[in-house]
């Protein structure tokens, strides 16, 4: 033993010390907040699978942002659930869709939010996949110009981020080109570019009723036994013009999001996903874990490994833990 040894344990001593040393942060500016806007009047239903997520017609939007915004949220992402759908996602493109209409609701009454939306059809699709079909094959080139219109769409309805989710191959570029063609050169592209399939978006496709009816989403998500897609997914997405590269999901992904964010000079957002979120609320509710702690450490988790930025569903209850602790 050489003399004298260490103490780590000094730096421990006392909450204010710990408080000194601390290495990363949390603060509701982290958190991007998920709301799923549906067709429909006076609409606030539950997700069974997601305790306290809700599916919102555009009259119960205000309520849920106003909560939000007074413990300090400030960036929310915008899901649409249409009413109809249809083979080629026709809904995706409609001006008076549930999300275009609640970007100008948000616009007039919360301007200070920063508006993103998903860019995706498998919530407008009947077969609930997130590219045009021929057959049983999901087709890449044709679903660029269905991505690129709605990342319009929603540009010109007043969105700041547009989201792509699909991962069709050169999406971002297509979307770039889009949007600079139309004098959008500041409509920034939050890309989810490192996208595993994963058992864990289930509940999300209930939320949403947008499991795919045939096959998985395993030719165009990523396997998850490997680190090298995730990097070149990562370079692609930079090289198309993304602003931000986004790691989904989180949590059993952190030495992704630590790749990614070590590789990238882009900044790196984070998606605790839907499974991540009903697993430790299932706990909490079974009283086998402390939630609000597991959260808080999770999300502290996510941030440690590199994300500036997370999207989450605990983004309210988060935000109201962080600014009520003296
Ligand atoms: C696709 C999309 C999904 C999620 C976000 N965007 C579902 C999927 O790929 O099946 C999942 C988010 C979550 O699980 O919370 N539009």
């Amino acid at each position: 033993m050489s003399h004298p040894f260490e103490r780590p344990r000094r730096l421990r001593n006392s909450a204010t010390i710990r408080n000194l040393v601390r290495e990363v942060d949390l603060s509701p500016d982290h958190l991007i907040f998920p709301l799923f806007v549906t067709a429909g009047h006076n609409r606030k239903e539950p997700i069974s699978s997601m305790p306290g997520v809700y599916r919102l017609s555009l009259d119960r939007l205000p309520e849920v942002l106003k909560e939000a915004w007074d413990v300090g949220i400030r960036s929310v992402l915008l899901f649409g659930i249409p009413d109809r759908k249809d083979e080629t996602g026709t809904e995706a493109l409609n001006p008076d869709g549930p999300v275009p209409q609640a970007i100008g609701l948000i616009r007039a009454t919360f301007p200070g939010f920063v508006v993103m939306t998903d860019i995706c059809i498998d919530e407008y699709t009947t077969h609930g996949h997130c590219g045009l079909v021929c057959g049983e094959k999901i087709e890449n080139d044709p679903t660029l110009d269905i991505l690129s219109d709605m990342a319009l769409l929603h540009a010109q309805a007043g969105a700041d981020v547009v989201a792509p989710s699909d991962m069709m191959d050169g999406r971002v570029l297509a979307i770039r080109k889009k949007l600079d063609h139309h004098a959008f050169t500041d409509t920034l592209i939050l890309s989810y570019a490192v996208k595993y399939a994963s058992g864990l978006y289930g509940p999300f496709r209930d939320a949403m009723m947008s499991g795919p009816q045939f096959g998985d989403r395993a030719s165009y998500q990523m396997d998850y036994r490997g680190t090298k897609d995730a990097l070149r997914e990562a370079r692609l997405d930079a090289e198309e013009g993304a602003d931000i590269l986004m790691v989904k999901p989180a949590l059993a992904y952190l030495d992704i999001i630590a790749r990614v964010a070590d590789s990238s000079d882009l900044p790196v957002a984070a998606y605790q996903v839907s499974g991540e979120y009903a697993m430790i609320c299932a706990a909490g509710q079974n009283g086998w874990i402390d939630q609000d702690r597991v959260m808080i450490e999770s999300l502290t988790a996510i941030r440690r490994a590199g994300a500036q930025m997370i999207v989450t569903y605990f983004a309210v209850s988060a935000a109201r833990l962080l600014t009520s602790r003296p």
